[in-house]
């Protein structure tokens, strides 16, 4: 895509690629907006809410997979990388979206599931088919124990249960998420190829860019051993490169292919991680020069609100992507994890739990008042830090975690799996309320199936319709933050300074020229330092003072 009308707006503008300082909307397709009235969100539904995107003040969408799927996952269990989910429409329709979103200066990037496909993916039916070389492709290995009636080694899911599978003639088949995902052998060299072309395919349609799932689990130690611990997925009791599937040596080198790809392209085509590693400066090596653009910063999502941790993360973060010349992202919800009025709401914890489906409710109701009241100082503090930023659908209208989601309608393949133990994810992911109109808050349209994941009672109340010109909403409060930050010539891209100290309840930070934010997570109120001008604040001032879990946007001199 050429320069749009808020590239020419942003901060700077000039060479600064649009991916460094982006908003980037995360659109969970599934629960969106349903057009077509299957109780299931879809691509034509998303084109009819782009001018409410545009609006909101955001910058791209990233779209979770569209692919055609038998939502084993939620699609990331992709049967046809060149072909759209039919309850979502038709590559046309995706053609579509992309050029109307573009119309409205809005980039899009897709996901990419390069980690595993879905057991019906013709490859796997040609696997399970025992064709000459099609098992390859995957991980099959013969099994342990008397007639190798054992799992090959400990590994385990990390949807819960044993990470292999075994078919019907014997063998077994590697699955780090649920068995409808067999993982890929990416040391097939068809494997690298077809992902490459799936790009292409893309790319040529006009997207602007790609989220790549899993990105820190494609190479795994072909010798399979087990696991130390087996119950850590993420590798923390492991040297640096050294646990069998976790952010292993070779991985990098297929991004660095990747990046080649991109850059055959015009238009700053850009990448974005979703890569988990042992430790945060390992994550500057999927960034660093000639790798991928971006890669989320989990740290920061699971960090508590509390000011040390914040402060500490924020500092580790800009610290090691500075050496390799990348930008931050920050991120405070998705679809994985409980969302964020919810778990600033409960009492603090050293650090969430990671991720995926380990993050799930626990059982004492959050505070509520107390948790939107810390999600609105949250998002003035995270819209001053230098980077991008990424906003979860439902975020711009305070939505909480749903916590009493039926058991029986629960769709997360974690529920089963983990033996009713784990709850898993759908109370992130129920779909969106708009108004008060049509079926299931406005998410369909009048007379449309029951939505895919039921809403709870009183949804509506979170309608976009209803914050509708109220100065006090979420809603309203996100658009003028994203505005100011897009207009606002210290913000997006760049360098800040801390003037509180390490240790301070009260974080105040400031950027050039004459920006400060402060952010009071303190339990009383504090004084405004000396500025020209508040901006805006997160809640109102308390006889002119900034109250607690309270942030304020000044001009200063
Ligand atoms: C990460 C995705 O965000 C999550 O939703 C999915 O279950 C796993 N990857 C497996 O693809
Ligand atoms: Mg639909």
């Amino acid at each position: 895509m050429t320069e749009t009308p808020q590239d020419a707006q942003r901060s700077g503008a000039g060479p600064t690629p649009w991916w460094r300082d982006a908003v980037i909307y995360q659109v969970y397709i599934r629960s969106f907006a349903d057009a077509d009235g299957d109780g299931i969100g879809d691509i034509a539904g998303i084109r009819e809410k782009l001018p409410y995107l545009a609006d909101l003040g955001v910058d791209a969408l990233w779209i979770n997979p569209w692919y055609a799927s038998p939502q084993a996952d939620a699609g990331y269990d992709v049967a046809d990388y060149r072909a759209i989910e039919p309850a979502y429409g038709t590559v046309a329709d995706a053609e579509k979206l992309i050029v109307d979103a573009h119309e409205l200066g809005l980039r899009l990037i897709p996901d990419i599931v390069p980690n595993h496909t879905s057991d019906r993916h013709a490859w796997f039916r040609a696997a399970l088919a025992d064709e000459p070389g099609a098992r390859d492709r995957y991980v099959f290995r013969p099994g342990a124990g008397p007639d190798g009636a054992e799992p090959p080694n400990n590994w385990r899911s990390h949807f819960g249960g044993p990470a292999w599978t075994r078919v019907e003639d014997g063998a077994w088949y590697l699955h780090l998420f649920d068995p409808g995902q067999p993982d890929l052998d990416w040391s097939h060299p068809d494997v690298a190829a077809e992902f490459e072309a799936v790009l292409r395919f893309w790319f040529d349609r006009g997207v602007d860019g790609f989220r790549i799932d899993v990105a820190h689990g494609l190479v795994k130690d072909p010798a399979m051993p087990d696991l130390d611990d087996a119950g850590d997925m993420l590798g923390r009791s492991y040297s640096a490169g050294g646990h069998p599937f976790v952010d292993r040596e070779g991985v990098l080198e297929v991004y660095e292919s990747w990046r080649r790809v991109a850059d055959e392209y015009a238009g700053d085509r850009m990448f974005v991680a979703e890569a988990w590693t042992p430790a945060p400066e390992r994550l500057a090596r999927y960034v660093a020069p000639g790798r991928l653009h971006t890669a989320f910063n989990f740290d920061y999502l699971v960090a508590p609100w509390d000011p040390a941790a914040l402060r500490e993360t924020i500092d580790v973060t800009t610290g090691y992507l500075r050496e390799v010349g990348a930008s931050a992202t920050w991120v405070l919800s998705n679809h994985d994890v409980v969302r964020h009025p919810s778990r600033y709401g409960r009492p603090r914890r050293e650090r969430e739990a990671v991720p995926t489906s380990a993050v799930t409710g626990v059982d004492d109701p959050p505070d509520l008042a107390l948790g939107t009241r810390r999600a609105r100082a949250a998002l003035l503090l995270e819209a001053t830090l230098p980077g991008g930023m990424y906003v979860y659908q439902g975020e711009e209208l305070g939505l909480p975690e749903v916590e009493d989601i039926p058991d029986e309608a629960r769709q997360d393949p974690t529920w089963e799996r983990s033996g009713h133990t784990v709850r898993g994810r759908d109370g992130a992911r129920v779909p969106l309320p708009w108004s008060d109109e049509g079926t299931s808050a406005g998410f369909s349209p009048d007379g449309a199936a029951a939505p895919w994941l039921p809403q709870p009672e009183g949804w509506a109340r979170y309608a976009a319709a209803r914050q509708e010109g109220d100065p006090d909403s979420v809603l309203a409060l996100y658009r003028t933050v994203l505005r100011l930050r897009r207009e606002h010539p210290a913000l997006g891209d760049g360098e800040m300074a801390w003037v509180s100290a390490p240790g301070d309840a009260v974080l105040h930070l400031r950027r050039e020229p004459g920006f400060v934010c402060v952010a009071n997570l303190s339990d009383a109120p504090v004084d405004l330092p000396a500025h020209d001008e508040v901006l805006m604040t997160s809640a109102p001032l308390e006889d002119g003072r900034l109250g607690a879990d309270t942030a304020v946007w000044l001009a200063v001199s």
